[in-house]
């Protein structure tokens, strides 16, 4: 069972899997700027969003005209800036983080030399359960568009139970680590909490009957549900 995350920065990428993404992944300049400043510099800087995840992302929100995301789990801001460059210019992401140290650090300066990208982004600091139910409690159910979920793994059903919640019919979740490097697969990984997690979050959403879903070898694996 293979353990390497599958995302295409990394050198020792399945050759499949770096095919696809050479035919997946598109970066603009900021984008390429952001991920080798977080891969050079931020602490634990591996856990920038895979490339070729974000570029899949962008087409949902562009090809059903998307608005408003939510972002769970900022680090220093790929997946938001991905986010914001989709989004129209009155679009909104609200982007998540227990703590918005590497955020500040890494990527607000260079998120902030396209200024029209960066005002679309609302960084929204503390344990993100918290703030996805303060937006709920604030009548924002059923408003959003899209929702990214990469953040602490032992709360990943708690934050699909609230992005449901959150998107509108026809809205689209996407589920970072869903895989975790082949290692959800193996029964006998499932004893770490993050993979048992993990695993049980694939099991809800497979038997939702609120959404639409599929698990996809995409970057880190990918669990992709779709709001009835
Ligand atoms: C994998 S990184 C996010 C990567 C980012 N989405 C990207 O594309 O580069 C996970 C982030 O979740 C944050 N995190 C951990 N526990 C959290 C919590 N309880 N609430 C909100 N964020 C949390 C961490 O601080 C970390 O920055």
């Amino acid at each position: 069972m293979s353990s390497v995350v599958a995302k295409s920065y990394n050198k020792s990428a399945d050759p499949v899997v770096a095919y696809c993404s050479e035919h997946t992944a598109i970066q603009t300049p900021l984008q390429v700027e952001l991920q080798k400043e977080t891969l050079t510099n931020a602490p634990m800087g591996g856990m920038v969003g895979a490339p070729e995840v974000l570029t899949f992302g962008q087409h949902f929100i562009q090809s059903f005209g998307g608005k408003r995301a939510l972002d769970v789990g900022t680090f220093t801001g790929a997946s938001a800036l991905a986010w914001a460059l989709a989004v129209p210019d009155d679009g909104e992401v609200y982007t998540f983080d227990i703590d918005h140290t590497n955020y500040k650090k890494y990527g607000v300066p260079i998120l902030s030399k396209d200024q029209k990208t960066f005002a679309k982004i609302k960084p929204v600091e503390g344990a993100a359960v918290e703030s996805l139910d303060k937006l709920i409690a604030d009548g924002h159910s059923g408003t959003f568009d899209f929702a990214f979920i990469d953040a602490d793994k032992t709360s990943y059903p708690a934050y699909y139970e609230k992005c449901v919640t959150l998107l509108r019919s026809g809205g689209v979740i996407l589920v970072d680590n869903s895989l975790r490097g082949g290692k959800v697969a193996d029964p006998k990984c499932r004893e770490d909490p993050s993979n048992a997690a993990i695993h049980a979050t694939n099991d809800i959403i497979f038997q939702d009957q609120r959404t639409r879903s599929a698990l996809l070898n995409l970057g880190d694996g990918t669990h992709v549900a779709f709001k009835k």
